[in-house]
């Protein structure tokens, strides 16, 4: 068998990625024949290099966790991308975007391609189709009334709902939240940027339900 060789660019940044496979290629489905002969430049860990990227999304889909993550998107924030490629290195089930259907995909560095993306128009349709699949849905705001993430058992099935700059969760999305929790804060400002809070909350998802480790 050959070797993964070469340093090139990876989703337009240089310096990341393989260059074409070294030797003979390796057999199997999950083999992209021309990422093997032109390299693989893509954002994605070592262990899926030159692997077509339904092959990876199907690999996935074998050990996704049980949250999800839902975004506002009323005014194309740009941190949405960055939260959805955190979603993907957590390993969500899946992503909603709720509200405008386009959203700022720039930050995502590509990660979307290998998450399952569903659009939901408002609040209502996101908390009926949580409903339906037997999902709780968690408000991640520090808003009055709010509950402190590090002391709270976070559900195992859910999807975890953040807000975006300036305005934070809508009123319609705080209503239709079962709960919603804050990260504390100890400085001035009244906030910590969105894409900041979904990666602390997603992570204190992570080792409550895989680490197994209790607020
Ligand atoms: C700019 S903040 C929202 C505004 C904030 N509620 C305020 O009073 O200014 C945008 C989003 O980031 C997340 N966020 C920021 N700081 C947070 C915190 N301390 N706890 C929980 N979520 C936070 C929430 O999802 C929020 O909707």
């Amino acid at each position: 068998m050959g070797s993964k060789a070469g340093v090139g660019s990876e989703d337009g940044v240089d310096g990341v990625g393989v260059g074409p496979w070294v030797g003979d290629w390796p057999s199997g489905d999950h083999w992209d024949p021309d990422l093997l002969r032109e390299g693989d430049r893509r954002n994605v860990v070592d262990a899926y290099r030159y692997w077509r990227q339904d092959a990876i999304v199907a690999d996935l889909d074998t050990r996704r966790h049980d949250f999800h993550v839902a975004v506002e998107n009323w005014g194309h924030d740009f941190n949405i991308g960055s939260v959805i490629r955190t979603a993907n290195a957590m390993g969500a089930r899946a992503f909603h975007i709720v509200g405008k259907r386009r959203w700022n995909r720039r930050g995502a560095m590509v990660t979307d391609r290998y998450q399952h993306e569903h659009h939901q128009p408002d609040a209502a349709a996101l908390a009926a189709w949580a409903r339906a699949e037997g999902l709780t849905l968690v408000g991640i705001d520090n808003l009055p009334g709010s509950l402190p993430l590090e002391t709270h058992d976070l559900p195992r099935a859910c999807i975890l709902v953040f807000g975006q700059e300036g305005p934070g969760l809508s009123e319609a999305m705080r209503s239709e939240c079962d709960v919603v929790l804050h990260i504390e804060q100890f400085g001035s400002t009244r906030s910590i940027n969105a894409g900041a809070a979904a990666a602390i909350a997603m992570h204190a998802w992570v080792r409550r339900h895989v680490f197994d480790q209790h607020p």
